[in-house]
């Protein structure tokens, strides 16, 4: 297992500050980002600029308070444009429950980091943040699933580490179907990263051509299809364009284009809200954001103090998480094979084939041909550290280890566990089980708070103490430590924190 946040690795120091001046769509905060000015620049060899002016126009979407000209909110019915609470009551003609897509919940506000703002832009948010939904417009309060806001830091990690999982496992059943079409049936266990997902058994149902049945019913954490779903709390997403598109629809009432069409779905006398390029921007920004860090790295650089008896609270603190057995689901840290980021996805199961209005993303200029990328380890913009020494540390890319490979830290498995019924939303609506969760990242987890998908834990320790299912066996070894142990781990969890560099001055 590779040391997370060591801060020693040479490849993540640089001799270049990353930023080119910047012009058109940053000067333009209101201007819909084109995707195919992004092509153009790709075609002219000018990916890196394309993939900094896609990174400023996400950040620039990311925090603009939009207004109803842009066709923010939603006709929600009563004259209203925004809701807090799901609204299946109001089902008149052009009202929420008639929207297409289908609402969720919201919409909620007017800007993605109204809710995404602890403990500063981008980061996770308080219970006031917290969002309703009843994809199943029940109506019924009973029914309704309380979500609390997660970070948006770096998710080119879990993206690319889902990616890589997902490439591993479809290796492995292809090798399963050459072996039943030879000798007419197989099981292959089913391992990514280390991290066991179950097993699939294939049999022969046909010769010449070869066809094969696959029994999924032994999959454990994964979905069929095996795309490792690395998003949202139940671990329901493949992709941040994805979750991205929903979240404007539902969160702010933003469609866009590639959700809708030309359509109006929300009835509130807006079209074309949000373009592919503006999406694609989004997805670039948070993929690229800063990651997550500890606060023995910033000791280790300097950047703040640490008193020697803390950092042993937090090194005693860690060894007690792998021997409790909380790595066995929070994995600590995972290699990325080829730290490359692309927009549009290479990896299939991670770009659309159709976008969800029926359009192809080639009709609208996103393909992989003029994919938009970055390398994780060296072009993330923010958090460039100008050390005491006069040297630059790149806090904010990817972590390397001595031979330069990209080493995460998103302290996930990326598999869904049962949690037990007292962690069980009151109703499932995904049909994955009420009580099953994604294993939460705890990269950043010290800034986050409150913790679990309702925000229901108001300290790290209510959060542990809140496992079950799967996870009672190491809960309750937690649960039987000395406190001066069980504090220990919660110093381990507090050390592992969000930091920007902009908002230390
Ligand atoms: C009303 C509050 C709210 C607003 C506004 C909001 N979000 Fe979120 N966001 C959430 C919540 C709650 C979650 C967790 C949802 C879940 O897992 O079901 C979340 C999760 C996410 C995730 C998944 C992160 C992960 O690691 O799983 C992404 C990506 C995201 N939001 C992007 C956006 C973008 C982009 C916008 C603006 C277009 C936005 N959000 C606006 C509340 C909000
Ligand atoms: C069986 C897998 C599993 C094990 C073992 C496990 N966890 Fe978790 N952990 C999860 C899942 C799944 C969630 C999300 C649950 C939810 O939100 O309801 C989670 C959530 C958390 C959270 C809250 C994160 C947040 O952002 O809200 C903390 C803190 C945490 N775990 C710490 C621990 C510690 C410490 C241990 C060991 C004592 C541990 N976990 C053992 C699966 C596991």
């Amino acid at each position: 297992m590779n040391k997370c946040y060591s801060s020693i690795a040479p490849a993540t120091f640089l001799t270049t500050v990353l930023f080119t001046p910047l012009t058109a769509i940053a000067e333009e905060p209101l201007q819909q980002v084109d995707q195919n000015y992004l092509n153009e620049l790709v075609i002219r060899d000018q990916g890196d600029t394309a993939f900094l002016q896609a990174f400023e126009a996400g950040d620039k979407l990311s925090e603009f308070d939009f207004t109803a000209n842009h066709g923010v909110g939603a006709n929600i019915g009563e004259g209203r444009r925004f809701t807090r609470f799901p609204r299946a009551d109001l089902d008149g003609d052009q009202e929420w429950a008639t929207h297409f897509p289908k609402r969720e919940g919201g919409a909620n506000a007017t800007s993605c980091i109204s809710c995404h703002s602890a403990p500063f832009a981008n980061g996770a948010g308080g219970v006031a943040m917290n969002v309703v939904l009843d994809p199943d417009h029940t109506g019924d309060p009973s029914q309704y699933l309380e979500r609390n806001t997660t970070s948006l830091f770096a998710l080119s990690i879990p993206q690319r580490l889902a990616e890589e999982m997902s490439v591993e496992l479809y290796l492995l059943r292809e090798d399963a179907r050459q072996l039943a079409c030879a000798k007419g049936s197989a099981t292959v266990a089913l391992v990514a990263k280390e991290v066991a997902f179950g097993s699939l058994s294939l049999t022969r149902i046909s010769e010449d051509p070869c066809e094969v049945s696959i029994d999924t019913s032994q999959l454990a954490g994964i979905d069929a299809d095996l795309v490792v779903r690395p998003f949202g709390w139940k671990g329901n997403h493949a992709t941040i364009r994805s979750f991205t598109r929903d979240a404007a629809h539902n969160e702010l009432g933003l469609q866009a284009t590639e959700l809708v069409g030309a359509q109006d779905g929300d009835y509130d006398g807006v079209i074309h809200e949000l373009s592919v390029g503006d999406v694609t921007a989004l997805t670039l920004y948070m993929a690229a954001l800063e990651r997550p860090v500890s606060t023995v790295e910033l000791a280790d650089i300097g950047v703040i103090d640490l008193a020697e008896v803390q950092k042993a609270d937090i090194a005693a603190g860690e060894h007690l998480f792998n021997t409790v057995g909380c790595s066995s689901c929070h994995t600590p840290s995972m290699t990325i094979a080829d730290p490359t980021f692309s927009a549009p996805s290479r990896v299939a199961g991670y770009a659309d084939i159709l976008f969800p209005d029926g359009s192809s993303p080639e009709a609208h200029g996103l393909v992989s041909d003029t994919a938009i990328t970055f390398d994780m380890r060296l072009d993330p913009p923010n958090n460039q550290i100008l050390l005491g020494s006069g040297g630059m540390y790149h806090l904010g890319a990817l972590e390397t280890d001595a031979k330069g490979k990209g080493i995460a830290c998103w302290y996930s498995d990326f598999k869904r566990h049962d949690m037990g019924p007292a962690l069980s939303d009151p109703s499932d609506p995904l049909g994955m089980g009420a009580s099953v969760f994604l294993t939460r990242s705890l990269a950043g987890v010290g800034s986050t708070g409150p913790w679990l998908h309702d925000g229901r834990a108001t300290t790290l320790e209510e959060a542990i103490l809140a496992h079950g299912g799967e996870a009672a066996v190491s809960r309750n070894a937690y649960a039987a430590m000395s406190d001066a142990d069980a504090a220990r781990i919660v110093s381990f969890l507090e050390s592992l924190i969000l930091f920007s560099a902009d908002e230390a001055h």
